[in-house]
């Protein structure tokens, strides 16, 4: 029998000495179990972005970044988001498996009769100021659904917790499409119970009462596709959040709505906008070369929007595909010639024969694409992020249930290293200048 790992930590201050368990998973790196680190040595482990800390265990995505790497439940991406639909994978990141026919069939059926909100809440949107960003209406939105379905909100009820994560799969297109109809002055368009996921979404947002709309299948099948590569990235910023509000006990809705809102910056979701606007603010290529001298400029905040990632220090997986995917889209829909894919394209190219970003291992990630391909579906800037919502909720969803049926489950409670003032005495406010 091999003997389980462990790591030896001694302190050289006393001389005291403990021995931590280390755990393997399916793949990746080993993990240290710190949790007696504080009860046994009296210290705290300092780790500022979580850059070397495992928060959990998960077994729903794996990422090697090194590699390139991304599996959702063992399945790797570029087979999914050839071969699979976004349910069928959201089926997946739900329960484990990918389904039989008859629970793929059952799951389409849930999805669609749970498309349609509250009558009520449609009155919530009227609400918002007409130029109202997109995501402060999704945040606001999403947050209140735990105000109308008061049936799936008892988290210790695993009926609820799973028609919770029904309700906000198979809503989220809507709302996303109501905030869109809102900000552009169009009356609301219900969802229809014929139409998939994403010909939903696109009938919702452009077809209007007075004429008839075609949904294009070439837009559709895009739209699911990009859809499979955001659905899930393990513990990233917005799933750390949901799961972090989750661990006080906090309804499924709330939980997903400040997930929305750590999705929105710049640093996350909200690259694929940032994207658009840099390529705009570039404008050509002769300029390239300034804006990298400004990327590498230490003393300027101007960042390559689009480039680089946490884990991945290698090509992300799903920005190969969607840049593959933006010239089938381009060609059908938009000028074959997008000067900003051109721009894109010519950017990546430079940049990545740039020492500045071969050094750190700056590639471009999903979102350096995204963008594009919403572009040329006349999806508009300020709805990028929302897209990104509506994929990323079946993460959110999927952890969120992962983490409240987990045993070792307690509330996320982070420590310190506090360097503010040391202890003093009030004084008096007619004994202070
Ligand atoms: N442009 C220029 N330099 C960069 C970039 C970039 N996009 N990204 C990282 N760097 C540099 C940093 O300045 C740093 O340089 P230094 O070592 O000389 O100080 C080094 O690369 C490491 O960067 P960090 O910020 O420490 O890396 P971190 O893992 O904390 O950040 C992040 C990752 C936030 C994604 C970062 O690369 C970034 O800001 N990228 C642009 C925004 C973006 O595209 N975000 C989307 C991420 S994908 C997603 O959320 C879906």
């Amino acid at each position: 029998m091999t003997q389980p790992k462990t790591v030896t930590v001694i302190d050289n201050a006393t001389g005291k000495q403990i021995e931590l368990p280390i755990y393997q998973g399916t793949h990746g790196p080993d993990v240290v179990d710190i949790g007696k680190f504080y009860k046994e040595l009296g210290y705290f482990t300092y780790d500022p972005g979580y850059v070397s800390t495992a928060s959990c265990r998960s077994n729903i995505t794996f990422i090697d970044g090194d590699n390139g790497t991304l599996l959702y439940r063992g399945y790797p991406i570029d087979q999914l988001a050839e071969k699979s639909t976004f349910v069928e994978v959201a089926y997946l990141q739900l329960y484990g498996e990918l389904p039989t026919r008859k629970q793929f069939k059952d799951f389409e059926y849930i999805m669609r009769h749970h498309s349609m909100i509250n009558e009520s809440l449609k009155g919530f949107f009227d609400g918002f100021y007409h130029d109202a960003h997109p995501m402060a209406i999704l945040v606001g939105v999403v947050g209140s659904l735990s105000a109308f379905y008061h049936d799936s909100t008892d988290i210790h009820n695993p009926e609820h917790r799973e028609i919770a994560a029904h309700r906000m799969i198979a809503k989220m297109p809507t709302i996303a499409a109501a905030s869109y109809k809102h900000s552009v002055g169009e009356p609301f368009v219900y969802p229809r119970n014929d139409l998939s996921y994403c010909g939903n979404l696109l009938n919702m947002m452009f077809s209007v009462p007075s004429e008839p709309y075609e949904i294009d299948p070439i837009a559709e099948r895009a739209l699911d596709m990009i859809f499979i590569l955001h659905v899930d990235h393990e513990q990233n910023a917005s799933t750390s959040t949901v799961r972090l509000s989750g661990s006080s006990g906090a309804n499924p809705f709330a939980c997903v709505s400040s997930g929305i809102t750590a999705l929105w910056g710049p640093a996350h979701g909200g690259a694929n906008e940032a994207v658009l606007n840099m390529l705009n603010q570039i404008g050509d290529v002769s300029n390239i070369p300034k804006y990298l001298e400004k990327a590498r400029d230490k003393n300027d905040p101007f960042r390559l929007m689009g480039f680089g990632h946490r884990v991945y220090k290698n090509y992300d997986p799903r920005a190969r595909i969607i840049r593959d995917m933006c010239h089938e889209v381009l060609a059908k829909f938009g000028d074959a010639n997008d000067p900003f894919f051109e721009l894109a394209l010519r950017l990546e190219e430079i940049a990545l024969k740039e020492d500045y970003f071969i050094e750190r291992k700056l590639y471009p990630n999903v979102d350096f694409y995204s963008g594009i391909i919403y572009r040329a579906l006349k999806i508009p800037t300020n709805m990028f992020t929302v897209m990104f919502a509506i994929a990323r909720t079946v993460g959110w969803v999927a952890q969120w249930m992962e983490m409240i049926s987990d045993p070792e489950q307690r509330i996320g409670r982070p420590r310190q290293l506090y360097t503010g003032a040391a202890q003093r005495d009030y004084v008096d406010i007619k004994k202070r200048k």
